[in-house]
């Protein structure tokens, strides 16, 4: 069958007529059908075949040529200005490179770049002569913080990653310009030491003559362009710096600051007075610590890692835009650590440090108060609470810190507390708070009771006679009383409902649209002083009225314990709601 097909191909493009094989050459109709003549056979088309050289008049040819070799030779020219235009620069960049390596610009530092202008003998015998390399940046994410543009760049993740090496290099970028004012800091002074010992090591070498005032912590380079080291333990601290024109700002540990405070003051300080100098803004991290959280939340969450994020930010003089970028760090990123026992005693910590301090994972929260809150059952989407389910309110006043009250609702099937709502705002008067509970308690139906904290029902002290926070909200109609203030066994309470019950459920569910309180319940850490207690510098508002509320033992009498209580009378609730 095939060798009879083949054979019919065979004889069928051997009577292949010219038409056939080049069927362009006739014309055919609108259908695509060929013309034909009075024979029978297709008409051949006029003129010349498609891609046929033209006769072209020798004159006329002759002008071509020439236009055509006129235009090659400008071709060439231009080719040879780009290459020797490349040479010139090349040279002028070697210059500058051996000037530097020669020490006569006071700078010692030399981009990769410029190293690879060089030629390949001069370059063996630098890479020879390692005592001629004041540092030079691991590849991959130390190399991307150095080169950064952006406004804010946060180099996070695993200790021992370099980054506060890479800290103590990156202001000496602009270090050979007079005006160059760079600040690093650490939370506490004693912290300083690692820093102004590396930088001893590092700045001598890279600017001859760079000298340093002990009593100051500043070092001057050669240039006249200044960085100092210092600290902000407390939130007063950055006032030391207020007076001061800083283009380049570091925070080395920037989770230590439990707030954004001081990195917001310092960050509004920065300012520089020569326009070739532009200002930036650095820090370094480990995942966790008490800043853990603000600083995932600015840096982290909001783009994926190495990607410039463009944010809006309301500053005294109008709206600006900046740029902010987190670039990950691991220990597999330092060579000169990477295959120590470094990794090894990393690997050996508790799996929570483990992971922020080997593996640079921000979702763990370390010294974590509750680290078995775990938003995957403890926060659930928000559903219609059924109107007979008992509710209550703790309450935690403030004023210049935020007022915060959380709702919750008892489900009367296995006694779950539900935190439904809640309210986290600062500046308000009692008589403000009151007013606002209430208008959010208009879809409640009935009123609902509550706890608020022991200091709201005192007086502020100063002589002031008038009503106390707590008695004005009760004179507004709600329905408070004095919470228990007791913070360790608050805790334990806390403990006892976010566990499990038997049945697989925890005790305690909050809807996602109560975010102050999840965030704070994932970020709020073991206090350092005493492990039975949270950190109260922590943001912890939300918390305190959950605390509250939890130790007002709220209760509802379920279908279960309406049935125990049937079957013996042993034991009655004296109040539904509180259990007391
Ligand atoms: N580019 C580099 N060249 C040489 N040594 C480096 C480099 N980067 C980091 N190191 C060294 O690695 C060690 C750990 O770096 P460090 O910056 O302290 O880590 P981290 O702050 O991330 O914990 C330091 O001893 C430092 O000197
Ligand atoms: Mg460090």
């Amino acid at each position: 069958m095939q060798d009879l097909e083949e054979s019919l191909n065979e004889e069928s493009t051997q009577s292949l007529t010219d038409w056939e094989v080049n069927p362009d050459s006739y014309l055919t109709d609108i259908y695509g059908e060929f013309i034909l003549k009075v024979n029978g056979e297709p008409k051949k088309r006029a003129g010349k075949k498609k891609g046929s050289p033209h006769n072209y008049h020798s004159k006329v040819k002759a002008s071509m040529d020439a236009k055509r070799t006129l235009r090659e030779k400008k071709k060439r020219v231009a080719q040879s200005r780009a290459a020797l235009h490349k040479v010139e620069s090349s040279l002028k960049k070697t210059t500058e490179t051996y000037k530097v390596l020669e020490g006569k610009l006071g700078s010692k530092i030399v981009t990769e770049d410029a190293l690879n202008e060089l030629p390949e003998a001069v370059r063996t015998a630098l890479a020879e002569d390692e005592s001629e390399i004041a540092f030079k940046p691991n590849p991959g994410p130390q190399q991307d913080f150095l080169a950064s543009s952006e406004k804010e760049v946060l180099f996070g993740g695993a200790a021992g990653g370099g980054k506060s090496y890479a800290m103590l290099v990156d202001p000496l970028r602009y270090c050979h310009m007079k005006n160059a004012r760079a600040l690093l800091i650490r939370r506490t002074m004693p912290e300083l030491r690692e820093l102004i010992d590396k930088s001893y090591e590092l700045y001598p070498k890279a600017f001859p003559g760079a000298k340093f005032k002990t009593q100051d912590k500043i070092w001057t380079f050669p240039s006249g362009a200044k960085l100092e080291f210092g600290y902000c333990e407390k939130n007063a601290d950055v006032y030391r710096y207020q007076g001061q024109a800083y283009s380049w700002i570091g925070f080395d540990e920037l989770t230590q600051w439990p707030t954004d405070f001081c990195w917001n003051y310092l960050g509004s300080r920065l300012r520089s007075v020569d326009p070739n100098i532009p200002t930036f803004l650095r820090a370094t991290a480990n995942p966790g610590n008490i800043g853990g959280y603000w600083v995932k939340k600015r840096f982290i969450d909001p783009v994926p890692p190495n990607t410039t994020n463009t944010v809006r930010v309301e500053t005294p003089n109008g709206i600006k835009y900046i740029t902010r970028k987190f670039i990950p760090a691991l220990l597999s990123d330092n060579p000169s650590l990477a295959k120590t026992d470094y990794s090894t005693m990393l690997a050996g910590l508790p799996p929570v440090l483990r992971k922020q301090l080997l593996e640079g994972n921000w979702d763990v929260v370390e010294g974590a108060a509750f680290p078995e809150f775990d938003e995957s059952i403890h926060v659930i989407p928000p559903f219609e609470i059924p109107a007979h389910w008992e509710r209550i309110k703790g309450v935690d006043y403030g004023y210049a810190a935020e007022s915060a009250c959380e709702w919750a609702a008892v489900d009367p099937e296995d006694g779950t507390l539900i935190i439904y709502r809640e309210l986290y705002m600062k500046g308000l008067t009692g008589d403000k708070l009151g007013a606002i509970m209430r208008e959010m308690e208009i879809p409640d139906v009935r009123s609902i009771s509550g706890v608020l904290d022991g200091a709201a029902w005192s007086q502020a002290g100063g002589g002031y006679k008038g009503p106390t926070v707590g008695e004005v909200l009760v004179n507004m109609g709600h329905r408070l009383v004095r919470a228990d203030k007791n913070r360790k066994a608050g805790k334990i309470q806390m403990h006892e409902r976010l566990s499990k019950s038997p049945e697989g459920r925890p005790r305690l569910q909050i809807f996602s649209n109560c975010v102050n309180l999840i965030r704070e319940l994932q970020g709020i850490p073991l206090s350092k002083t005493d492990p039975e207690d949270v950190d109260t510098h922590a943001s912890d508002h939300a918390y305190d009225a959950v605390r509250y509320l939890v130790m007002s033992r709220p209760r509802m009498e379920g279908y279960r314990d309406r049935l125990a209580r049937f079957k013996s009378e042993e034991y009655e609730p004296a109040d539904t709601i509180f259990g007391y």
